[in-house]
């Protein structure tokens, strides 16, 4: 009875801490169910405005996420702690408890002060957890979710998680610098993705937009048509307004006003083409994940320079390259009048290429300092030829 007791001090601490908004996570560890170790983490979100528990279980390579209502929540939990999970502990704002079952099964509960003390707004937990929605019929014609019965809800692919994970990241990335800008006021916002490949963002960015309030017209423009023709008929079959592919190359495209140019891995030197469509067609936010960067690499020589010995080795060259190739742009994007930021969007367990360029058009950034800083930069490094630098000094 004293066991049964614990288990029920615990389940209700955690439902008053949801209730009362005191609630900052839960953790169940010491797993004793089928299969290999697992962990779980149950986390409060806001689903459609209501208030929802989140179970998060890794298990080995996969993970698994469900969503609850908070009694059907507690209800789960109940039949878990104490059988799967020998372990769980609460955290909340004013105080810790832990559940924790001895070899024999014998629960012991303990309270401790909060090992944690700002409690996550629900406001966030919304951001990381529905700008891209999982129950987007978008993601389940890409691939990226699936759902086994017709009564559940989709869920990712435990295969497209990083892809999932990637998309959300880019949105929730794309969402903060549009509320900071005047694009927030943008009623119908003209979005060019280049080298949009399968749509994964540009359908999600599309989608986001219109959640916004806002009727985006949204163009993907491709080079290879086949993958035009899947993402023309995805957005058809789904009715998308204002969405659409074409299938043509950066460099030929025209020049026309745009709001928001996106550019994700775009192969080498569209990045530059991309980047230039948006600073011609004065897009007030240009975002770009560049790829693979050849164009300078081969200019690096360094013979007889400081730098000999950091150009030597082939591996080496090349990140130097990069770190180059994305320096010049930043540049280039400042002395054009942008403020801009180099961040990493992912983890780099996802994806090497995690360098993501934001440029937001302003009328405060140094644009004299820039350009300086890009002429030094390209005769301290030796190259001459830079494809954006061009294509400027052409148009
Ligand atoms: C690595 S994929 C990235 C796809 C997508 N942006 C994403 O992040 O999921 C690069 C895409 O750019 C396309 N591409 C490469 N060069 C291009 C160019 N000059 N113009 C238009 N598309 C291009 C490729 O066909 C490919 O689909």
């Amino acid at each position: 009875m004293a066991d049964d007791n614990d288990k029920t001090a615990f389940l209700q601490a955690m439902r008053e801490s949801v209730a009362g908004e005191t609630f900052l996570k839960a953790a169940l560890s010491k797993y004793h169910g089928l299969g290999e170790p697992a962990r779980c983490t149950v986390s409060r979100v806001l689903l459609k405005g209501a208030a929802s528990l989140r179970l998060v279980t890794r298990q080995g390579t996969q993970e698994t996420t469900q969503n609850f209502e908070p009694e059907a929540g507690l209800t789960h939990l109940a039949k878990i702690i104490g059988s799967d999970y020998l372990s769980a502990t609460l955290f909340t704002v004013r105080k810790d408890v832990s559940l924790v079952y001895s070899r024999k099964k014998v629960p012991r509960l303990t309270r401790s002060k909060p090992a944690l003390t700002e409690a996550p707004s629900p406001e966030h937990n919304r951001v990381k957890a529905y700008l891209v929605d999982v129950a987007s019929p978008f993601l389940a014609q890409l691939g990226v979710t699936h759902t086994d019965k017709s009564d559940k809800p989709p869920e990712v692919k435990a295969s497209m998680y990083g892809k999932y994970r990637q998309i959300c990241r880019f949105v929730e990335i794309l969402d903060q610098l549009i509320v900071a800008s005047p694009l927030k006021d943008a009623l119908a916002p003209r979005v060019v993705d280049i080298g949009s490949g399968k749509g994964y963002l540009t359908f999600a960015l599309h989608e986001h937009l219109r959640r916004l309030g806002k009727r985006p017209q949204t163009v993907g423009l491709e080079s290879n048509a086949g993958l035009v023709a899947q993402c023309t008929s995805i957005a058809t079959a789904l009715r998308i307004d204002g969405l659409s592919f074409e299938a043509s190359r950066a460099e030929d495209r025209k020049h026309d006003g745009l709001d928001i140019l996106i550019a994700l891995h775009a192969c080498d030197t569209a990045t530059d083409d991309a980047i230039h469509l948006g600073l011609t067609g004065n897009a007030s936010l240009i975002v770009c994940a560049p790829c693979c960067q050849h164009e300078i690499a081969p200019q690096l020589d360094g013979k007889a320079s400081p730098i000999e010995g950091l150009l030597k080795f082939g591996l080496l060259k090349q990140r130097q390259a990069d770190l180059v190739t994305d320096a010049a742009r930043a540049l280039l994007l400042e002395a054009h009048g942008y403020e801009v930021r180099i961040i990493e969007f992912v983890s780099s367990e996802h994806s090497a290429k995690n360098l993501l360029i934001t440029a937001v058009r302003s009328a405060t950034v140094d644009r004299r300092a820039a350009a300086s800083q890009y002429a030094q930069l390209a005769a301290f490094a030796g190259f001459k030829e830079q494809r954006l630098a061009r294509l400027l000094s052409d148009s």
